[in-house]
């Protein structure tokens, strides 16, 4: 049973660790709080107030920013759990829409929860027609991450009902309305792109069966999602669906904190997604197989990885958290296999050089000494491009389908009565206080 939020603020006070300064001799007990599962984590909210101290992370590497139950990573083994429900499990057995009912509401739906979820989510795939507009603002060649991240911000402008973070029934209304038109804009972003004429929502669809047609349909004849694309468009967002205190999560989170509205947090989450050390590595990662190119290159990629004085990385390998193998990258690398072979692609030769990357990659001492396995990003590319999708594409698809775990995390910010404004502070090394100095005595 997950910890409910009484337990989050009171701290086993018998279980403590003792801080000690030598320049002083003063020492401090911490409590220590201690989750279901996981790192135990030393409470340190009062230790300024208390001591005078900050703690120093830059980057967060150690760092609890909250509590939640939502997700669970276990970097060192390669686990990753959705309220408690192994990722494996949910891609093979399970829907997105299924996902997306977990991870809002803590449990697997019943037939009718599921049927009542999927029907409002179906609903509420229409955009407000004005919003269209906003489309022909873009340069036609305009990366469709920006388009996202302005229409997203522009439901703000749009969906006034449902802005009223302090009412659970507007919340819903909100995460509902996300979930269901992150599709509808992403797919109407590729049809700009082309000069296309946008695709309308059909209601007979099922999501990813719907997402693909408003993204691949042309009004001059019909459009059929064959089941096996559609099977592996909805794995692949429930293997992108949510990942604990990841960067767009912690800056959904952020800006939830000071009260913005829920299209506003996922415009920003959008945001920090889009960059190549994160979301943007599907991107990168087909763009590094292509200049690859053959096999015998790869070991002049391998060196330049390694290299210090050289910025290249092996996009799609290494994690914060996982020292072990993403477990969506083995799901990812096994559905790539399948695709391919559904589509008549077996011998798509970016899957091969993939392969025979990862292969001397995990062979070789720099990888294995830090640890670097293929994550998340380094197979999806591959699929989504055997799928349609040109690379300009990817992240966009790893935003519609985060876009529940930012929501449910921003939910579960809201409705913890015990969540603040986030403000993290400094180790400012900066001049000490010195007098002004008038511009005709400045050097
Ligand atoms: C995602 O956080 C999440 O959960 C994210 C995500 C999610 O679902 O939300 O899982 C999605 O963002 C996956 C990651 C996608 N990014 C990439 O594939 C880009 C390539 N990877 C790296 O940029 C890096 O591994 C990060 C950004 C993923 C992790 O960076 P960290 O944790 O800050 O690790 P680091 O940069 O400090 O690296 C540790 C060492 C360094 O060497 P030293 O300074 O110790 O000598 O490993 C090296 C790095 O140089 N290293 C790499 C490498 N990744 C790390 N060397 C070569 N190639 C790489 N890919």
């Amino acid at each position: 049973m997950a910890r409910t939020t009484d337990s989050r603020t009171s701290p086993d006070s018998k279980k403590t660790v003792t801080l000690t300064d030598n320049t002083t001799g003063r020492t401090w007990e911490l409590p220590i709080l201690e989750g279901t599962l996981g790192p135990r984590a030393i409470d340190v909210r009062r230790l300024y107030a208390d001591t005078g101290f900050f703690t120093y992370d830059p980057g967060f590497t150690s760092t609890a920013s909250c509590d939640s139950a939502i997700t669970y990573i276990d970097g060192e083994k390669g686990i990753l759990m959705h309220r408690g429900y192994a990722i494996e499990d949910l891609a093979e057995h399970s829907t997105y829409m299924e996902v997306c009912y977990l991870l809002l509401h803590g449990e697997l739906p019943n037939r009718q929860q599921r049927d009542e979820f999927e029907r409002s989510i179906t609903y509420h795939t229409m955009l407000h027609e004005q919003m269209m507009n906003f489309y022909r603002g873009f340069r036609r060649d305009s990366h469709p991450m920006a388009i996202m991240v302005g229409v997203v911000g522009a439901m703000s402008a749009f969906y006034h009902d449902s802005t009223d973070i302090s009412d659970p029934y507007q919340r819903m209304v909100a995460s509902h309305r996300l979930i269901a038109k992150m599709p509808t804009i992403a797919a109407m972003a590729y049809k700009y792109s082309l000069g296309q004429p946008f695709v309308y929502p059909r209601n007979d669809l099922s999501y990813a069966e719907n997402f693909l047609h408003m993204t691949f349909a042309v009004p001059c004849e019909e459009y059929k999602v064959r089941p096996a694309v559609a099977r592996a468009m909805d794995r692949i967002f429930i293997l992108h669906a949510d990942h604990e205190q990841n960067a767009s999560t912690s800056t959904v989170r952020i800006a939830g904190s000071s009260g913005a509205n829920p299209f506003a947090c996922v415009a920003a989450g959008i945001a920090s997604l889009w960059g190549p050390a994160h979301g943007g590595a599907n991107e990168a990662v087909l763009k590094m197989l292509q200049e690859i190119g053959t096999k015998e290159r790869i070991p002049e990629f391998i060196k330049r990885a390694k290299d210090k004085d050289d910025p290249f990385r092996l996009m799609g390998f290494g994690h914060r958290v996982y020292k072990n193998y993403d477990p969506r990258a083995a799901v990812l690398r096994k559905s790539c296999h399948e695709v391919l072979d559904e589509l008549g692609m077996r011998d798509e030769p970016l899957l091969d050089l993939a392969m025979e990357l990862e292969r001397i990659a995990l062979e070789d001492e720099y990888f294995n000494e830090k640890k670097l396995f293929p994550n998340v990003d380094f197979y999806s590319g591959i699929i989504l491009q055997a799928l349609g999708f040109p690379t300009s594409m990817f992240t966009v698809l790893f935003a519609l389908a985060r876009t529940v775990g930012w929501i449910a995390q921003w939910k579960e910010m809201i409705e913890d009565p015990n969540h603040r404004i986030s403000r993290p502070r400094q180790l400012y090394i900066g001049y000490p206080k010195r007098p002004y100095i008038p511009i005709d005595q400045r050097k």
